[in-house]
């Protein structure tokens, strides 16, 4: 049976219910979200998750669009329409769909969006598993430390990309026990008389496509490379710095936190690695 959701303002038969390709939420879980149970047709602790929902968005910078009341009458009208007895609500507000896909957050007007719908569980409170108890297994925690893969877990890149906005600054390098990791959406690079430094891959940085093809092209010219770790300190002291993406190639970077690299302007050897990248690529490309 079809159940009725509510999708920004609207009740509406769940296969009418739809969100923007372009929605924040899907492009870079740039979104909050809050489960509240439901037992006798009633919300548990609804209090509890409001409060939440409030602080998470505010963390987030993100507007509420609806105020916490109407929310309430939100989750009791999909109760009632659904004739849920046991069961849940999930609630989604993300920040909405921008004109197109960009790390910065979109425009203060841009309306968020927001989604509701509910899940029938009969059984939640007087559960078996309940009665005999679970198994469970421990693994490491890496909530999210595998950034190897390329998800679009971007939220945490979005908000360094406009922490750099708000200093004045394009873009932001993440630290991580003292050394640079990668750039918000692109792989990091120093350059120490004549010898190119860059992270090694591990699971803590993307395998850029562009960093292999760079260090290939790199090696190649006879430049020394070193993948290993590098500070912020190193890289003040750096004759040159680049980062790289499929977006950016080869793109100088010629100020650290508010510190000038090298001459202050971009570097022979990183305009030279950006000519190669784009002559080699568009030759090879198909
Ligand atoms: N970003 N590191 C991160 C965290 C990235 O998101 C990216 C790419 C890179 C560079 O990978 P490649 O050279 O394969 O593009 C490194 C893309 C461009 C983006 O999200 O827009």
């Amino acid at each position: 049976m079809s159940r009725t959701v509510y999708v920004n303002g609207q009740y509406l038969p769940e296969e009418e219910a739809k969100v923007s390709i372009f929605d924040r939420g899907f492009l870079f879980a740039d979104g909050v979200y809050e489960v509240t149970s439901v037992l006798g047709g009633k919300l548990v602790d609804f209090g509890g998750h409001a409060k939440r929902l409030e602080r998470s968005l505010k963390e987030l910078d993100m507007a509420a669009p609806v105020d916490m009341d109407e929310l309430l009458e939100i989750h009791r009208q999909l109760v009632e329409k659904n004739g849920i007895d046991e069961g849940l609500i999930y609630l989604q507000i993300t920040r909405g769909a921008a004109a197109d896909r960009d790390f910065a957050f979109p425009p203060e007007d841009t309306p968020p969006t927001i989604v509701l719908f509910t899940q029938s569980k009969p059984g939640l409170a007087d559960s078996p598993a309940a009665r005999t108890g679970i198994k469970v297994i421990s693994i490491e925690d890496q909530r999210w430390g595998r950034r190897d893969i390329k998800t679009v877990q971007l939220l945490y890149p979005s908000m360094g990309k406009m922490m750099a906005k708000a200093a004045g600054a394009d873009d932001a390098w993440m630290v991580e026990d003292g050394f640079v990791t990668e750039g918000t959406s692109n792989n990091a690079y120093i350059i120490k008389n004549g010898t190119l430094i860059t992270r090694h891959l591990g699971n803590e940085i993307l395998h850029g496509i562009t960093r292999a093809a760079v260090l290939r092209f790199a090696r190649e010219a006879q430049m020394t490379v070193e993948e290993r770790p590098f500070t912020i300190d190193e890289a003040k002291e750096a004759d040159e710095a680049f980062i790289t993406s499929a977006s950016a190639f080869v793109m100088p970077v010629v100020e650290l936190d508010g510190q000038t690299i090298g001459a202050g302007a971009p570097g022979a050897v990183s305009a030279r690695l950006r000519e190669i990248y784009l002559d080699e690529m568009r030759k090879a490309a198909v």
